[in-house]
């Protein structure tokens, strides 16, 4: 018997507040510190998945359409990218223990530019894990849906599934190393505005970048420093105070970055649009006109992490202010669910 079973999941990237860089054991994707994030409600991918299985047909087919935010159509992929698509899958059956799909078509389209430091690669790859388990007919719990998600070889994809803020434990072994929500999406009332200033796609992408992270000579100082600020995070945190959980925020991506600026060989990700906002921040919070705090991924956009209160403030400012380059985008961020299932199909 033939059966065809189609299931479309929307799935949030996410912005880590203390950053996960360098595996400890590249096959299994175990980082060597946890790592903290928060959902982003406007940065998001969609995805539908439908597989066919059963009866073999004639000709068995795998077709990956993509659409990015700035474009009107599907386009199907082929080469690496479907490839990627497509081996991710296998491993998906393979953990399941399940037989492979005859067949499948995926469509998959997302809301913010890709590989731009906004984890498109999270957003997308949790939405895979719960799609494709889910067509399968396997009814996994979070915590093994990150686990899978962390397998695509995105680590961080597994901070997408629970909802809110999310605590990603290294664990010990590949069974261990799973994300968990340590407080819902309406626990606190943060936003971050991501400041776009270039929306094309980086030339080397964190996977590749992180194998390279025990290069740097400040590797190991940056997981002492890590592991002991993480703590310090969730306290600050679960108090909601929100000055010293900024100071951690901003302390950890500059360790990170670092670490990639004298890794071998080195990742530089800034451009003068990233390092004149970081002084028109500081300037802002000492002057006492807004309270926000920087975090920057793998690229040269800023994420402005402020107290929801505070976006319209901050909205006119990047508007009047000429101490920053206009960013291209804006886009408003509020705290978010995990990724979940959506009635509306993308076919
Ligand atoms: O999960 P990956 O391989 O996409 O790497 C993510 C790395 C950073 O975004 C730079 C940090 C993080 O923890 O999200």
């Amino acid at each position: 018997m033939k059966s065809t079973k189609k299931i479309t999941v929307h799935s949030p990237a996410n912005i880590a507040f203390m950053k996960y860089w360098g595996q400890k054991d590249a096959a299994h994707i175990l980082p060597y510190t946890d790592s903290f994030s928060m959902n982003l409600s406007e940065c998001y991918t969609i995805t539908t998945v439908q597989l066919e299985s059963g009866q073999p047909q004639s000709t068995p087919q795998r077709q990956f359409y993509l659409k990015k935010y700035d474009e009107k159509d599907f386009e199907q992929q082929e080469g690496p990218v479907a490839d990627k698509v497509s081996t991710y899958v296998d491993k998906i059956c393979h953990h399941l223990k399940t037989s492979l799909p005859q067949s499948y078509t995926i469509y998959s389209t997302n809301s913010f530019p890709i590989g731009t430091g906004i984890a498109s690669s999270a957003s997308f790859f949790s939405s895979l894990a719960m799609a494709v388990s889910r067509a399968l007919g396997a009814t996994l719990s979070t915590r093994e849906l990150s686990i899978l998600a962390r397998l695509s070889g995105s680590g961080s994809a597994c901070r997408s599934l629970p909802d809110g803020f999310v605590w990603w434990h290294k664990g010990k072994s590949t069974t261990k190393s799973c994300a968990e929500s340590i407080g819902s999406e309406k626990f606190w009332d943060l936003a971050d505005i991501v400041l776009i200033f270039n929306d094309q796609h980086k030339r080397t992408g964190s996977q590749e970048g992180h194998k390279k992270a025990e290069s740097s000579p400040f590797f190991t100082a940056r997981v002492a420093s890590t592991t002991a600020n993480l703590p310090l995070i969730k306290k600050a945190f679960l108090d909601k105070d929100f000055a010293q959980f900024g100071q951690l925020i901003e302390a950890d991506a500059l360790s990170m970055h670092a670490v990639m600026m004298t890794q071998t060989p080195p990742l530089f990700y800034w451009s003068p649009a990233t390092i004149r906002t970081i002084h028109w921040m500081t300037q802002l919070r000492e002057t006492g006109q807004l309270e926000s705090y920087f975090t920057i991924d793998a690229g040269e956009n800023i994420h402005m992490i402020l107290k929801a209160t505070d976006v319209p403030a901050a909205i006119a400012l990047l508007q009047k202010d000429t101490i920053i380059s206009q960013p291209s985008q804006l886009i408003v961020n509020y705290p978010a669910k995990g990724a979940h299932t959506i009635s509306r199909h993308l076919f």
